[in-house]
């Protein structure tokens, strides 16, 4: 395994805490529901298996990707969907899970994208949340903080999303 200086953001006690209590929310408030949970490929995998374990209701589960942006996609804004829904969410209940809102463009984009198919309504579940733009309706983690961050899903340059942790790496230390 490889060296990685950082500090441990999140520990895997304090992850599993946080699925609880989002699990513990959409059990409530889609108790008598079966919406379609969509999951946003690649970095949702983790807190996507982790959290339908802990649901007390039924629902659809469906993965879309959509193209990372690297360098001028987050400043154009533009997105392109690379796997599209395999449900029809035309009148479904739909909430997006991610792994970590950003800047909110994906999940503004994909939101926007699923309300044209004529979903209704679409609410957003996020484990990691530090946008200033979107204010997703379920939240595992508030952060202060703009560093880098791998595991649990997120990665670095495509590697670590299996630490079963969140560490916040030093750039620096690390080139
Ligand atoms: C990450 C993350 C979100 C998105 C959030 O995915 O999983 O989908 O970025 O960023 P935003 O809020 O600034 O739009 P990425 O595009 O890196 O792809 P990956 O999930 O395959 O790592």
């Amino acid at each position: 395994m490889p060296k990685l200086s950082g500090n441990i953001l999140l520990t895997q006690k304090e992850i599993a805490k946080h699925v609880a209590e989002l699990a513990q929310q959409l059990n409530e408030d889609y108790k008598h529901q079966v919406p379609v949970l969509v999951g946003v490929l690649n970095g949702s995998f983790i807190f996507m298996s982790d959290l339908v374990k802990q649901l007390t209701f039924a629902p659809e589960i469906c993965f879309v990707q959509l193209s990372s942006y690297h360098g001028d996609i987050k400043s154009t804004g533009k997105i392109d969907m690379i796997k599209d829904v395999d449900i029809d969410v035309k009148g479904r209940s739909v909430v997006i899970v991610e792994d970590i809102v950003d800047s909110g463009l994906t999940v503004r984009y994909l939101s926007d994208y699923l309300y044209e198919k004529g979903a209704i309504p679409v609410k957003i579940c996020t484990f990691l949340n530090r946008s200033r733009i979107v204010k997703p309706d379920y939240v595992g983690c508030q952060l202060e903080t703009n560093k880098f961050l791998i595991g649990y899903g997120l990665d670095l340059d495509n590697q670590f999303r299996n630490f079963p942790y969140i560490l916040e790496l030093d750039m620096e230390a690390n080139k």
